[in-house]
């Protein structure tokens, strides 16, 4: 196994040195829902440093459409929403940038990624901003899937309050936080929740099984959207 991973990375048609879309929403030819965002997924975790605005843009007939684009860790991708619904019938293309595009551990897409489809009937749920996440509507989740082990002492640090998390130093990475508001991915909370980030320090949590990917997200919007108690 370890042999045939190592033969094939160095073998001529080798692929492991891009980064590599997995799914997309909508899927080309498709119809998607005027009001709803699309999504891009690769193969690994994106850099923080990339222009994220300037890594997908929408066009109908070659007139560009206004959108932004976010990153969602958990999901490996990006998420591109239209600044407004889309027109019901009209083709689009999406089109991802292979030379804005980088992996964390700065692998490139091979070649632009193009998406063509058609705007359908737009959701009943309605596109709209997802409400704010505050610790309270996470609070419950995260202590039945953290609190057997983590509380205040002899619990394990850190105690599941936005107090003690909020801007608090990691024990486990001096130098770190576990919280920093807006900023998911300079948060220790986060990076050890999410499935193999790379250049972790200790056991994934929780250290049995990955947590929840609503919980997960849910986690991140958290953090994004100021870390509020
Ligand atoms: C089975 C027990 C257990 C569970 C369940 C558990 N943890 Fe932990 N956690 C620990 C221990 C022990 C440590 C300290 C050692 C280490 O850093 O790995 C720790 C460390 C951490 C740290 C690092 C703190 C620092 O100083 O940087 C974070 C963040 C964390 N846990 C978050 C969580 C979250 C969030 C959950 C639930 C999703 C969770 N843990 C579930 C046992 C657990």
């Amino acid at each position: 196994m370890f042999g045939a991973a190592l033969l094939g990375a160095c073998g001529p048609d080798s692929t492991t040195d891009s980064l590599t879309v997995v799914a997309t929403v909508p899927t080309e030819g498709s119809r998607h829902a005027a009001d709803a965002p699309l999504r891009v997924r690769f193969d690994g975790y994106l850099s923080e440093s990339m222009r994220l605005g300037a890594a997908a843009s929408l066009a109908s007939a070659e007139v560009g459409v206004a959108i932004s684009v976010l990153y969602d860790p958990v999901e490996q991708g990006l998420v591109i929403v239209p600044a407004r619904p889309l027109r019901v019938g009209l083709g689009y293309t999406l089109t991802v940038d292979a030379s804005v595009v980088e992996g964390v551990d700065e692998r490139r897409l091979d070649a632009d990624l193009i998406v063509d489809f058609v705007a359908g009937n737009p959701t009943s749920a309605g596109g709209g901003p997802r409400p704010v996440v505050r610790f309270a509507d996470i609070e419950a989740d995260l202590r039945a899937a953290c609190g057997d082990c983590h509380g205040a002492p002899p619990g394990a640090y850190p105690p599941l309050t936005a107090a003690a998390l909020v801007e608090a130093p990691s024990k486990r990475r001096p130098g770190a936080v576990l919280v920093q508001p807006g900023a998911p991915l300079d948060s220790e909370l986060v990076r050890r929740v999410l499935s193999d980030y790379p250049g972790t320090l200790g056991a994934p949590m929780p250290p049995d099984a990955p947590l929840d990917v609503a919980l997960q997200k849910r986690l991140v919007d958290w953090v994004r959207d100021g870390a509020l108690p």
